[in-house]
């Protein structure tokens, strides 16, 4: 959550700098926040990698990927060229000694060619079993020591369960002080959903009927409409649920969940999240098939183009049981919420590419208009928009143009694109700012990874010890499995259809529009 000052000189040292995540993510972000201004003077970006390359090499490679994926488009020469001489690449083989002696010698000779003690920045963009001896390596360098200045941003997935979360938690205990952690949730950098403690804790209107006296349920519908891509050798052995329920979506549940903080502090924030994710029923073994809800993608078509199923994507086994789909229903038992079931779902290949949150609101207590008019009547629902599109709906019923009483359900509108005309900052632009600036709120501690590990764990159990028979149990371009409907339809409820979201570039900023029966 940025303030509005630049960062100290700082050193931002990519351990994996030649892989995806740099290409993609990393360096774009960085580019754009050089492009406005809010990189320090001083700034260096070092990243390693196995394979011995050039300077000119590195820059001219991550130059494509600022082409391909930055928000700006393709780079322009003169800004290109001011921005890559701040990039350097090491060739490190992490494994062998004497890397981590060259990395502190290179950072000691930039201090005093900068004449500072610059922040160090040591992202981990590198395969889970390389995290631990990396770690340790900074340790053994003395470069975790300076609490102030040395930083370790750590990405998911954070363990594969609890007891390897609790292990990975310890190692970076051992050698970084947990202000020093950074552990990143994409999630929490997109706007949307930050804007969520906005319409929350900034307005009046919504805290007084956040509550279970008012709130029916809650969705929350994380879609997408690729595959698994190139990433089988990670996904297949990860899955739906530990892939995105157990960071992603209990990030975006403890956000919508959690009690309003006294100030936007970290460490409050944080434990207020903590809190929401320490208050969720636990599912015994025994109930997992009531509450949970996997599956995985058959061959289908989205939008006209044949997918293949999961089986058959490159490098994923023949009969791999790998859920690409999960749903699952959760109570937080507190008394803001408890009886108010919060739904989550997530998978691949499903219709569309959608995130949203969709809280639906009880039914009036008392109908006091004539059932002929009550035809089309349907519940309150407030739905925040993630993506692709960014706003947020407020669904309520209005009088159908007439001569006699007749309601329709009609929806109010706002988009983030329209009301504020300027571009939104890619997430990892504002997580990689927050991280030069130390500030961690909208990072995940220690104890909120491990929490939602344990709300998964018996799911995790239950499904590693029975595994599917019906699996290809929903076809790519559908919204999953039956079960996933059933899981809703058992309590008289179903998911909402987010269709009206596939508005028009030139709508206006605010207005209501009638809900398509
Ligand atoms: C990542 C998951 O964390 O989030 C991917 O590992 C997923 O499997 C991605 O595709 C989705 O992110 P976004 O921002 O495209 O919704």
């Amino acid at each position: 959550m940025t303030t509005n000052h630049r960062p100290e000189p700082t050193v931002f040292v990519i351990f994996g700098g030649a892989g995806d995540l740099a290409w993609r993510k990393l360096i774009p972000a960085l580019y754009n926040l050089y492009l406005d201004h809010w990189l320090p003077e001083q700034f260096l970006i070092i990243g390693t990698g196995h394979r011995h390359t050039s300077d000119e090499d590195f820059r001219r490679h991550l130059k494509e990927g600022v082409d391909t994926f930055s928000r700006r488009g393709k780079a322009g020469d003169d800004e290109w060229l001011g921005f890559a001489a701040h990039l350097s690449f090491m060739a490190a083989d992490l494994e062998q000694p004497g890397v981590f002696n060259d990395l502190t010698k290179k950072l000691a000779d930039q201090d005093k060619a900068w004449d500072a003690r610059a922040q160090h920045i040591f992202y981990l963009s590198l395969p889970p079993r390389m995290i631990e001896p990396v770690v340790r390596e900074l340790g053994k360098a003395k470069l975790n020591l300076d609490r102030k200045r040395a930083r370790i941003v750590v990405e998911k997935p954070f363990g594969h369960d609890l007891e390897s979360a609790q292990e990975l938690n310890r190692t970076l205990g051992e050698i970084f002080h947990e202000s020093q952690i950074f552990r990143i949730d994409h999630y929490l950098g997109k706007e949307t959903v930050q804007n969520i403690l906005a319409l929350r804790f900034a307005n009046t209107l919504f805290e007084p009927i956040w509550n279970r006296h008012y709130i029916d349920h809650v969705q929350i519908t994380v879609a997408e409409a690729d595959g698994v891509g190139s990433r089988a050798h990670y996904y297949d052995h990860a899955g739906a649920l530990r892939d995105m329920i157990q960071n992603h979506l209990l990030t975006i549940m403890c956000l919508i969940a959690m009690e309003p903080p006294i100030s936007f502090g970290d460490y409050e924030v944080r434990n207020k999240k903590v809190d929401v994710l320490r208050a969720v029923r636990p599912i015994p073994p025994e109930a997992v098939h009531l509450h949970a809800v996997r599956g995985q993608y058959g061959a289908g078509s989205i939008d006209g183009q044949m997918a293949p199923g999961y089986r058959a994507e490159p490098e994923v086994a023949p009969d791999s049981t790998t859920d690409t789909f999960a749903a699952l229903r959760l109570y937080v038992d507190n008394w803001r919420w408890q009886g108010v079931p919060f739904y989550l779902r997530t998978g691949k290949r499903l219709r569309a590419k959608i995130s949203e949150v969709s809280i639906q609101f009880q039914g009036v207590p008392h109908q006091s208009f004539p059932a002929t008019s009550m035809m089309d009547w349907r519940p309150n629902r407030l739905i925040i928009a993630i993506q692709p599109e960014e706003g947020i709906f407020l669904r309520f019923e209005a009088k159908y143009p007439g001569p006699t009483m007749r309601l329709a359900p009609v929806i109010m509108q706002f988009f983030y694109r329209e009301a504020f005309k300027i571009a939104t900052p890619e997430a990892y632009e504002t997580l990689l700012l927050d991280v030069m600036l130390g500030d961690a709120t909208l990072f995940m501690r220690a104890d909120q990874t491990e929490a939602a590990w344990s709300i998964l764990t018996p799911i995790l159990e239950v499904w590693d010890t029975i595994p599917p028979t019906d699996f290809p149990n929903y076809l790519a371009g559908t919204w999953g499995p039956e079960a996933a409907k059933a899981l809703l339809a058992q309590e008289g409820r179903s998911w909402a259809t987010p269709t009206f979201l596939q508005c028009r570039e030139d709508q206006p900023v605010c207005r209501v529009t009638l809900v398509q029966p």
